[in-house]
Order: C-alpha cells, then sequence, then structure tokens
C-alpha cells in the first residue's frame, strides 16, 4: 500500500531541535523530511511535492526563511506554509504571513503544538480544495443552462421548461432516496430530455398555433430516441440517455417510442415523466391556457397507474399540496423573464 502519511518539510539550521522535532512528528502521523538551510530547502522543493513546508526564519543571522517562502509559493502554492521565528525576527514573519504563510509559531516550538497545527491547516487546505469541488459543480450548472437554451431556441415557449424539470425532479428523487449518482443524471436528463428537438427535420411545428396533424405528431415523438441517440455514447451518459428515451413511455405501456410498461421504465425515468407533464401543463401556450392547480391534481389522480407510476404520483401530489401554486405559476414568470409573448 501506498504511504498516506502527510508529506512535510522541516527547515532549520539548528540541527539539534530539528532533529527532534521531526522525530516526534514522524510519531503524529506525519512522513518527514529535514533540511538544515534555506538553499538545500529550495532544492528540496524543485523535486519532491510536500503537504507542508515548516520553516525557520533567520539562518546565521540571515532572513533566508523568506526565500523558502518564496520558492513554495512558486514552486508548490498547495503547500501548507507555517514559520517558526525567535522574538527579533517576528516583524519579518508577520509581512510573510501578509505575504502568503499560513500561520507562524514563535521559538522554541513544541513539536506537539506544530503537528496539531499543521493538521488543522491541512484539513482547512482539504476543505477549500472541497470548495473547488463546488466552482466545478457550477460549471456544470453553466453548460446545463446553455443546453437548455439551445433547446428554447427552437422552441421558445418553453422557456425555463428544462430548469423547472431538473429542479422538480431532484426533489421527487429525494423523496425516493436516489443516490447521488442517480440524481446527477437524473438531473441532466431532466435538462436535456428534450434535446432531441432540435434534431428534428422540420422545426416549425414545434411552435405551431393549434393542433398537430398526424405526421407531424409522428415527427414530435421521435425526439426522446432522437436526444438519446446525440446526446453520444459517452459511458458517464449512459443512463442520461436512458432517461431522455424513456420521458415519454407510459406506465399503462402506451406511451413512445419503446411502448415500456410499468418497471421496464426506470424509476428516474418515471419521476421524469410526470415532472416533464406537470410542467407542461403549467405552462401557457398559444392553444391552451395554464392548468389551474385542482385541474392538475385532478389530471394526476385520473391518470394514476395508468400513465404515471402510481407511487410516483403519490409522492408528486404530496409535494403539489406544498409547492402547487408557487410551481404552477412559475412558467409564466420565466416566460415573461425571457421576454416572450404570447399572443
Ligand atoms: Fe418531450
Amino acid at each position: 500500500m501506498s504511504d498516506q502519511r502527510p508529506n512535510v518539510l522541516l527547515v532549520d539550521d539548528e540541527r539539534a531541535t530539528i532533529d527532534l522535532m521531526g522525530a516526534v512528528l514522524e510519531t503524529q502521523g506525519f512522513r518527514i523530511s529535514l533540511c538544515h538551510t534555506a538553499s538545500e530547502a529550495i532544492r528540496m522543493l524543485e523535486t519532491i511535492t510536500f503537504d507542508a513546508v515548516v520553516t525557520d526564519v533567520v539562518f546565521d543571522g540571515a532572513a533566508e526563511g523568506n526565500q523558502v517562502l518564496a520558492a513554495c509559493r512558486q514552486l508548490q502554492p498547495d503547500a501548507v506554509v507555517i514559520l517558526m521565528t525567535g522574538y527579533p525576527a517576528i516583524d519579518s514573519a508577520v509581512s510573510a504571513i501578509k505575504g502568503g504563510a499560513m500561520d507562524y509559531l514563535q521559538k522554541p516550538v513544541d513539536p506537539v503544538v506544530l503537528a496539531a497545527m499543521v493538521h488543522k491547516a491541512l484539513r482547512e487546505r482539504q476543505l477549500a480544495q472541497g470548495d473547488q469541488g463546488l466552482k466545478f459543480a457550477e460549471l456544470v450548472d453553466i453548460l446545463s443552462g446553455m443546453v437548455s437554451s439551445t433547446i428554447e431556441r427552437v422552441d421558445p415557449y418553453t422557456a425555463g421548461h428544462a430548469e423547472r424539470t431538473r429542479r422538480y425532479c431532484k426533489i421527487l428523487g429525494e423523496k425516493f432516496g436516489l443516490e447521488p449518482y442517480t440524481m446527477e443524471r437524473l438531473e441532466l436528463g431532466a435538462i436535456a430530455h428534450d434535446y432531441g428537438k432540435i434534431y428534428l427535420d422540420d422545426l416549425g411545428f414545434l411552435t405551431k398555433k393549434g393542433k398537430l396533424t398526424p405526421e407531424e405528431y409522428r415527427e414530435v415523438q421521435r425526439h426522446p430516441a432522437l436526444g438519446a441517440e446525440k446526446l453520444g455514447a459517452h459511458p458517464h451518459l449512459k443512463e442520461v440517455c436512458t432517461y431522455v428515451a424513456e420521458h415519454h413511455e407510459r406506465w399503462d405501456g402506451e406511451g413512445y417510442p419503446r411502448k415500456l410498461k410499468a418497471e421496464e421504465i426506470s424509476l428516474p425515468g418515471r419521476i421524469l415523466g410526470v415532472v416533464e407533464v406537470f410542467d407542461s401543463l403549467s405552462t401557457r401556450r398559444s392553444y391552451k391556457p395554464v392548468w389551474e392547480l385542482e385541474k392538475t391534481q385532478s389530471f394526476f389522480a385520473e391518470y394514476r397507474a395508468k400513465a404515471f407510476d402510481p407511487d410516483v404520483i403519490d409522492e408528486f401530489q404530496k409535494l403539489l399540496e406544498v409547492h402547487g401554486e408557487e410551481w404552477i405559476a412559475q412558467p409564466q414568470k420565466d416566460l415573461i423573464a425571457a421576454g416572450i409573448k404570447l399572443d
């Protein structure tokens, strides 16, 4: 097994002190490298990656600790840096801290206190790196928004539909205890469920006023399979493609494209199917008004165990009791925000 201990560089010209300190830090769970001069430390920083660097500030009367600090910033900006200083050098230590060192300890340094400080600083660094993960999630959100707006470009009346569907799917998915892996893919499936629409041969009837002809309806019905196909064959998108392909299947097997029935449709696909219909009903189109909440609830009660998974409907109806009025009103607000006018 590889050595998982944090790698720490200790730099001090007082050999006896540093040897003892290194020995104590080893007992506290660190892997220690020792250096006695700033130049030796800089050479070490050029070749080995450290999690933390603990350095003296004054070496034989010269404040070379700052050079070690500068080398850390340049060569290993992620390393935690802690300075050790005697009283006369405290000013330079403070200025070094302003230059980026994490913290400092006044000599004589208690190795156990130092070990606790390094552990704490490494924990904080780990949390900060977690924040970077969050920032990446924000980038995923931005890309999701781009996918949604691409779909909305061919069907402007769906402004906000993908984002709302994602939000409600997440809330409903939590009721079913979906694990994070599945939840993330359900959210992406919700964003991309109508992606196939942009690949239809004729986009004109997506915004057609009035009923579609049977041929037009057949053409529109291609969009779930088309979307799944066009999303690609990347293994990370496998489940996403499944949910996209399933979003117009029905519990009773009367949906499309594959006429899958009941649990042949994945649970996330069944959740997406309910949420997607809800949001479409609550969106006003030129040929239909927004449905009242009560009418929507009756519709779901009527089609429970017909078009929709009864368990999913039961959970969704509970959510509508709480959020229904707000969710029904949301599409209209999003259309106004997007500057879409309905005649
Ligand atoms: Fe659809």
